[in-house]
């Protein structure tokens, strides 16, 4: 069984002039250890699926129809009781911000052993060897000396790794981690990288990255969900889908990326910009920023059609594809 099972997942926003959908049907497995990238331009829907995942959303927004089995059980239909229970335990998120998530008024000790005594029955001293112990794990110097300093005495890099040493304090099966490096310097953003893929690989902890940044999820990730406009495009193997996207979007992702520039070249990003949820474009919601649109493309949304270890919602690879069974 797998480990997350998100299947139909849509979210709306109700608003003055009604709902609208910012996630539509998003649908996938993830297995134990398994690394899913979820990239997509800003405003494609990633971080609302992340707050979803963990029935963490609040007004407007609203999980209106799906399911999210974490190891069976519906986390969309939990008590908050039960909630609690699994994302303290079993499920951890990390954000670009750790000023968010890190409270300013505490030492990094004093919110690691109230972590850990809220979910576990331990003495403090225990609790506070667990948290000396975590710090070091994420290569923190000196931890002893860090659990009594507060978060604005800790550079960016150091604190998101305190972050990850709080994700990591309760042991748990999966982490989702939005754009965790994307405040930080590129030199930074590489360790903090490895880091957490190191840490995933040896626990053997499930990892959903979000981010915008392709780059990353080909280092992090074993499979990728591109997402445009609340919608999953294309899916597959992450070594796959970059070398060779099939959707026009991910495409133009691809060729965005700044290797695939030449010195010289301006950077290519896609034309255009990604529609708003209040005016969505009839049929494929891509198509007024895709080459290859068709009449077809203007009327009709296409479906995700899955192959053998990918799946993708464009007419024109769908057609291709069906020609190349038919041959
Ligand atoms: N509080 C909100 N109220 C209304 N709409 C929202 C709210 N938060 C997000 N949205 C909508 O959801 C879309 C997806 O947001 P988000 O998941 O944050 O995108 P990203 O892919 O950049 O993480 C946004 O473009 C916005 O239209
Ligand atoms: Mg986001």
């Amino acid at each position: 069984m797998a480990l997350l099972s998100v299947q139909d997942l849509s979210v709306k926003f109700g608003g003055e002039f009604g709902a609208v959908s910012a996630v539509k049907n998003v649908s996938f497995d993830l297995h134990r250890g398994e690394r899913l990238g979820i990239v997509g331009e800003s405003g494609a829907g990633k971080s609302i699926t992340g707050f979803a995942l963990m029935n963490l959303l609040s007004a407007p927004g609203f999980i209106n129809r799906g399911k999210v089995l974490f190891d069976g059980k519906d986390i969309v239909r939990m008590s908050e009781r039960q909630l609690r229970k699994v994302r303290g335990n079993r499920m951890a998120m990390i954000f670009q911000d750790p000023l968010v998530t890190l409270n300013p008024v505490l030492t990094i000790g004093q919110q690691m052993i109230e972590t850990l005594l809220a979910h576990r029955r331990l003495r403090r001293d225990e609790a506070e060897f667990i948290a000396i112990q975590k710090l070091r794990e994420v290569y923190i110097s000196s931890p002893e000396m860090r659990m009594s300093q507060y978060p604005h005495e800790l550079s960016g890099g150091m604190r998101q790794r305190v972050i990850i040493a709080i994700a990591l304090l309760l042991d748990p099966d999966l982490i989702i981690a939005d754009e965790p490096t994307t405040a930080l310097d590129v030199t930074t953003q590489a360790d903090i990288l490895e880091l957490l893929l190191h840490l995933c690989m040896s626990n053997n902890v499930s990892l959903i990255l979000i981010t915008h940044d392709l780059g990353v999820v080909c280092q992090l990730t074993e499979r990728i969900m591109v997402m445009y406009a609340g919608e999953v495009v294309e899916t597959g193997k992450t070594r796959e889908v970059i070398n060779d996207p099939q959707h026009p979007y991910t495409q133009g992702l691809i060729s965005a990326l700044p290797q695939q520039t030449l010195p010289g070249h301006t950077l290519k990003s896609i034309k255009g910009y990604m529609p708003s949820l209040l005016s969505m474009p009839s049929g494929c919601p891509f198509h007024p920023r895709c080459a290859y649109a068709l009449d077809e493309c203007r009327e009709h949304r296409p479906k995700l059609v899955h192959y053998r270890d990918a799946s993708v919602a464009c007419h024109e690879v769908n057609r291709l594809h069906q020609e190349t069974l038919a041959e």
